[in-house]
Order: structure tokens, then C-alpha cells, then sequence
């Protein structure tokens, strides 16, 4: 059953899944990780509860796929989908996924405002055209050291952003997450103010490899991943990569961040993958690439997390270990 209205298609288009492994694998991969996390805790005020099931992904048409990721192998599927960050449903990486069904996403609208010439909220539906999503398969670094390879579903975000005509005044474009604690009971906690925010400069947001996506592995994106929509930014840390939007404002001021607020010292605004500049807690030099494998050795990071050619040039003449 599909979530919002989308068109449907046959099991057959759909991207095929390169790799699969069995759960159980894949289940001591993830314990056998060993990346540092963010935070070990479990929610304040969860109540332990069997949610009810979230409602499965539906099949999306494919217009063609790019491999941004150099002809790597991708992250299984449920590697993805069981190992995430997404606070509002858990602080544990298998949280997300077992709480999924606290994300509530019928009639999903996004407000979109500020510095632009046509504000309006708009339906899903009428933010996406679901008939031109292309396949891009990117790769995705999480500030704690280790980092996927995903055919995400979607659009450029430069596209979306265009049609609400942004004015001269937009130097920034801030995007925040549902806000719906009775339901999120992540935001009872108090480790993020509420709702989750990020931020992009303009140039950023309107580069061709900023993208907005709806699927994965040629489905709707599942709830633990940002259902419906969420921003994916190959060159930062995935933290930059919001999930669950339901609000875009332009605005002039660099805005304040989830992550920047909670820790300034150890979450700048810029967050480019920078395998230079240490987070102040632990070196940024090396990840582990999550490939399904229970072993995963660390591998170099690179420059803009492999994305230097195409998006150097946005920040000529900036210090990086100042911007950071
Ligand atoms: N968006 C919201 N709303 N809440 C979150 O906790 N976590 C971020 C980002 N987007 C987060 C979020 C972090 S830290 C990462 S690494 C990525 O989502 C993880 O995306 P994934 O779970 O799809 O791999």
C-alpha cells in the first residue's frame, strides 16, 4: 500500500538489488562495526512498545540511473534501511527501522517561503514529478566514520527550488524536519532542539549534485530513511542530509543548524567531507565503507567525499579548516 499517491509499477522495473545477503549476516555486520557513536543512550520518555508495522515501500519509475560512486559496490538494501540515524525515531542505528511507524506520512505537504517570488505550500504530489526521477547511486559519509553506497530516487534539488522563484535576497535555503512529538517521541528527548534543521548556501542547494529524494532501491523511501522526502548531499557529512521536510524557507542569513546548535565546537555549518580536519573527538582520515561484508576495513576518505572535481570550485578562496 503506498503511502502517498504515487504511480505504481510492475515488480519487473523495478532497480534490481545487486547484492543480497542473509539477515543474519547482515545483522552482525552492523554489530560488528564499531563506529564511534554520537550518542550510546536510549530515548527519554520511549515507551517500550511494539509499534505497529510501517506501511511497506511501493515500486517507482526509474528514468535512467547515473553511478556517481565510481562503480562501486552498492550497500545492500537492508544494510540501508536497518542502520540509521534518524533521532526523532531512536538514538540505536536499529531504532529507526523498528520505530518506523511513528512516522506518520499521509497528506504530506512541504511549506516553502522566505525570499521568493511564489511561496505556497504544495502537496508531495505537487512538489514531485514522479514521472522524471532518475536513479542516482552516490555515496553517502557519515561524520562517524563510516559510509554507504545508495541508488537513491529523485530529483535535483536545483529544480524543485527554481519554481518558487527565489529572490536576490536568497543567499541560504533552510529546510526543517516534522515536528510531531505525540507521535516522534524522539523529540520528547532533548539531545536536538526540535524540529531538525539544516541548511545549505544557495550555490550549494542549486549545484547539480544537491538532490531531493523520495526512494531507494527503486521504492519509496522507507520511513527510517526520511520518508517521503529528504536531501541528499554527496560531498558533506550526512548529517546536512535532512530527512522528512516539511518546511524550505530562502533566507539571507546563514541559518542555525540542528547539529551546529547542539555542539558548535564539533558541527560547522559546511560540513564538507574533509579527511583533513579531525572532528574535535575522533580523526576524520578513514571510514568504513558498509558493503554487507562482517569484515569492513577503513578506507582513505577523500576530499569531498570523491566529489572534489565537481565542487571544489564553490568554496575557492575559503579556508576549510576555518569553515568547517
Ligand atoms: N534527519 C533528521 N530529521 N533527523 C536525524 O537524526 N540524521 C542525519 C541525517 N538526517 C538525521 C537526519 C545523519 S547524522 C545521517 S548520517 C543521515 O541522516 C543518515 O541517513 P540514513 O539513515 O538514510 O543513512
Amino acid at each position: 500500500m503506498a503511502r502517498f499517491n504515487v504511480p505504481a509499477i510492475g515488480a519487473t522495473e523495478i532497480t534490481p538489488e545487486t547484492v543480497f545477503l542473509q539477515r543474519r549476516r547482515l545483522l552482525q555486520a552492523a554489530v560488528a562495526l564499531g563506529a564511534a557513536g554520537m550518542a550510546g543512550c536510549s530515548v527519554d520518555n520511549a515507551e517500550a512498545e511494539t509499534p505497529a508495522a510501517a506501511p511497506p515501500a511501493s515500486a517507482l519509475k526509474v528514468n535512467g540511473s547515473t553511478d556517481m560512486a565510481g562503480g562501486e559496490n552498492l550497500t545492500p538494501e537492508e544494510v540501508i534501511t536497518t542502520y540509521n540515524n534518524f533521532y526523532e525515531l531512536g538514538l540505536d542505528k536499529g531504532d529507526p527501522a523498528r520505530n518506523a511507524s511513528w512516522l506518520k506520512t499521509d497528506n504530506w505537504q512541504v511549506e516553502v517561503g522566505g525570499a521568493c517570488a511564489k511561496p505556497g505550500t504544495v502537496g508531495i504530489e505537487d512538489l514531485i514529478d514522479y514521472n522524471a526521477l532518475e536513479e542516482r547511486v552516490y555515496r553517502l559519509r557519515c561524520v562517524e566514520a563510516w559510509s554507504m553506497v545508495v541508488p537513491w530516487l529523485g530529483v535535483p534539488l536545483g529544480d524543485i527550488l527554481k519554481r518558487f522563484e527565489p529572490t536576490s535576497n536568497a543567499k541560504y535555503v533552510r529546510f526543517d524536519t516534522i515536528l510531531d512529538p505525540d507521535n516522534l517521541k524522539g523529540q520528547r528527548s532533548s539531545i536536538l532542539q526540535w524540529p531538525y534543521t539544516e541548511g545549505l548556501r544557495m550555490d550549494e542547494a542549486m549545484h547539480p549534485l544537491s538532490f531531493m529524494a523520495v526512494g531507494l532501491y527503486g521504492k519509496t523511501l522507507p520511513a527510517q530513511n526520511g520518508a517521503p522526502l529528504r536531501l541528499v548531499v554527496p560531498w558533506k557529512y550526512g548529517y546536512k542530509s535532512i530527512k522528512s521536510i516539511v518546511r524550505i524557507e530562502f533566507v539571507e542569513e546563514q541559518p542555525d543548524t540542528s547539529w551546529n546548535l547542539s555542539a558548535p565546537h564539533e558541527y560547522g555549518f559546511y560540513s564538507n567531507v574533509n579527511p583533513t580536519v579531525s572532528h574535535p573527538r575522533w580523526s576524520q582520515a578513514r571510514e568504513r565503507r558498509l558493503d554487507g561484508s562482517v569484515i569492513t576495513p577503513k578506507i582513505n576518505t577523500l576530499m569531498f567525499n570523491g566529489y572534489a572535481d565537481q565542487v571544489a570550485s564553490l568554496y575557492d578562496g575559503m579556508d576549510l579548516t576555518k569553515y568547517t
